[in-house]
């Protein structure tokens, strides 16, 4: 477990800041699955980002080009477009520098993130193609569930194009290190955008590891049952917003939240800032699960550099044991069905 670069959590603060270089200033964002309900926050998020000069709205819902008529209206410089339907998805992806995708079915209480895998992965596959097709060289940032297996879906699909580039493909765990955040700046007393925590693996149940004791500010419980209870809260935190929605779906304004945070940070990196850094589920040997989310520097052409865990403690060593059968399952998984 000691396979590490260098401590994280410092630089996992909103994405370390730092001044820009150059260059890019003006990208195509494209979200797949925009019409819902965290497509449509998420949309309105990145129509306010100056980076984002064309933002183009993908779903199979009939509503799409009224979402993208309604936030074609505000006052920033992205151009809005909708595209509804299979038969307007080439034309949504082409030319696209970054491609966000929420699309597919959320939870219901009592369903585990792999029950969504039967509707889910051929969503993913289907967008993931499209890319192969129309923007090969974009950035592919998956929110759709289960995150463990959609992202090996569209690495496979990819592969299978030939455009494969792993530094190019992320599953979003931002929510993960968002609520990881919030959390303990409730717990220290402290605003929670001052806080910063790490948190490695993927993105479901004992998958989800919050390095707490690399957090900045240091954590402030020194009880192990409490950090083993924070722990834990972290983990379900998903499942704690699918029980209070009642049959309504599951995280979506915090999603939208912690999506457009992310894309941010893509698009900071592209344009050439340096030092940008977020946790993502990505290609990765820092352990023998094939995917694994750690801190990542983000730059020029994606993923720049895979950054190490730093040191865990016994109790989140016993965490990664737990979770790398499970996440090697998932990845698994994902492959044998792209590979079908
Ligand atoms: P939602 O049902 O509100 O919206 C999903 C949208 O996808 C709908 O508008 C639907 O029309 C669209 N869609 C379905 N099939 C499509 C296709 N083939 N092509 C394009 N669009 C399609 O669901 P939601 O709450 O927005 O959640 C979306 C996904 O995000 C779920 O799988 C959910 O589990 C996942 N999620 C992930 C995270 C994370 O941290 N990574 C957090 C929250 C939710
Ligand atoms: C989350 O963490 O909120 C998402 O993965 C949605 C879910 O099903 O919990």
């Amino acid at each position: 477990f000691s396979r590490a670069l260098k401590p994280a959590a410092l630089a996992v603060q909103n994405g370390a800041k730092n001044f820009s270089t150059t260059s890019q200033r003006n990208f195509k964002v494209v979200v797949a699955g925009a019409a819902g309900g965290i497509g449509q926050p998420l949309a309105l998020l990145l129509k306010q980002n100056p980076l984002v000069t064309r933002l183009a709205l993908y779903d199979i819902a009939p509503v799409t080009p009224g979402v993208a008529a309604d936030l074609s209206h505000m006052n920033t410089p992205a151009k809005v477009s909708g595209h509804k339907g299979p038969e307007e998805l080439s034309a949504a992806i082409k030319d696209a520098d970054v491609v966000v995708i929420p699309a597919g079915v959320p939870r219901k209480p009592g369903m585990t993130r792999d029950d969504l895998f039967n509707t889910n992965a051929s969503i993913v596959r289907d967008i993931a193609l499209s890319i192969a097709q129309n923007a090969p060289k974009a950035i592919v940032a998956i929110i759709t569930n289960p995150v463990n297996s959609t992202v090996p879906i569209a690495s496979e699909v990819l592969k299978k194009a030939g455009v494969y580039d792993p530094n190019r493909v992320l599953g979003v765990t931002t929510l993960d290190v968002v609520r990881a955040a919030t959390f303990v700046g409730e717990i220290n007393g402290v605003d929670p955008t001052s806080v910063a925590v790490p948190v490695i693996g993927g993105h479901s149940g004992i998958t989800i590891i919050p390095i707490l004791s690399q957090c900045q500010p240091a954590l402030k419980l020194s009880d192990p049952a409490k950090i083993k209870a924070l722990t834990e809260r972290i983990q379900e935190a998903g499942t704690e917003v699918v029980k209070a929605k009642a049959g309504g779906g599951s995280a979506t304004l915090s999603m939208a939240y912690a999506g457009a945070r992310l894309t941010a940070s893509v698009l900071r990196g592209l344009k050439g800032e340096s030092n940008v850094v977020e946790c993502a589920y990505v290609k990765s040997s820092l352990t023998e699960a094939t995917y694994f989310a750690s801190p990542v520097v983000l730059g020029k052409s994606g993923v720049e550099k895979v950054l190490g865990y730093g040191t865990l403690n016994e109790f989140e060593q016993q965490l990664l044991k737990a979770a790398l059968p499970e996440l090697a399952k998932n990845i698994k998984t994902g492959e044998d069905f792209a590979k079908k």
